[in-house]
């Protein structure tokens, strides 16, 4: 079922200036390989951390910055955001960040060994909210058990949404995954930063739902 599910809206917009120059001229420095990853070689003792759907990478670009032992990739279909994190990372000298512009769940598939990384961040994925669309959220049984194979034991697997009905559905599929152990936050984490999805969903008024598991 991974084969044929696209989880992505397709979004048509320009890249911006800083954007189209990283996308033409920095992405080799920043692409990972399209070989599998032998993370002992590409990033030798350090944390990997695997964000599928960064959007414009402001999350992202904070946490690697602030987290020099973490390695994060960042795993993103939309090309001009992808290149605006690459502008953004080069501008602030970042060497533990990392792009791939392509499917997310086809990426790991073929790309990421098993039991290799030690957090899944997925946050506010698209909420696909009609329910004929339902089926491509992310977040489904099928899906979840597919990423905890490459999670550690005792990996992250970290899940936000601004949307109360996605929300239920997160509960209800990570509350049924064997092998995980999850906790609903009640308030914000301080250290994750506010992305423009999350700003728009707290000015328009709605709620945050926010998942963590741990892979027993
Ligand atoms: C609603 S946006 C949220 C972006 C970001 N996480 C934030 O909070 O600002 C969801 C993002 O996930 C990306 N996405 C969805 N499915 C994906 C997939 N299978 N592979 C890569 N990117 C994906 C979309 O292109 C989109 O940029």
């Amino acid at each position: 079922m991974l084969n044929d599910l696209r989880t992505f809206h397709p979004r048509r917009s320009r890249p911006s200036t800083g954007a189209k120059y990283a996308l033409e001229h920095l992405l080799p420095e920043y692409e990972m390989p399209s070989t599998p990853w032998d993370f002992n070689q590409l990033a030798p003792s350090k944390r990997i951390v695997i964000e599928i759907g960064s959007g414009m990478g402001e999350a992202a670009l904070a946490l690697a910055a602030t987290n020099p032992n973490d390695f994060l990739i960042c795993l993103e279909v939309h090309t001009p955001g992808v290149g605006s994190l690459i502008y953004k990372a080069a501008e602030a000298e970042l060497t533990n960040i990392k792009v791939v512009i392509k499917d997310a769940l086809d990426v790991i598939n073929e790309l990421v060994p098993d039991e290799s990384v030690a957090e899944f961040r997925i946050w506010f994925p698209d909420p696909w909210r009609k329910t004929r669309h339902h089926r491509r959220r992310i977040i489904q049984p099928e899906i979840v058990d597919f990423l905890l194979t490459k999670l550690k034991p005792g990996g992250i697997f970290h899940t936000i949404t601004d949307w109360d009905d996605y929300g239920v559905q997160m509960r209800k599929v990570l509350s049924n995954t064997d092998g995980l152990i999850v906790s609903e936050l009640v308030e914000r984490p301080t250290w994750r930063p506010v992305t423009k999805f999350e700003r728009r969903a707290l000015d328009a008024g709605r709620s945050i739902h926010e998942f963590i598991g741990v892979k027993k």
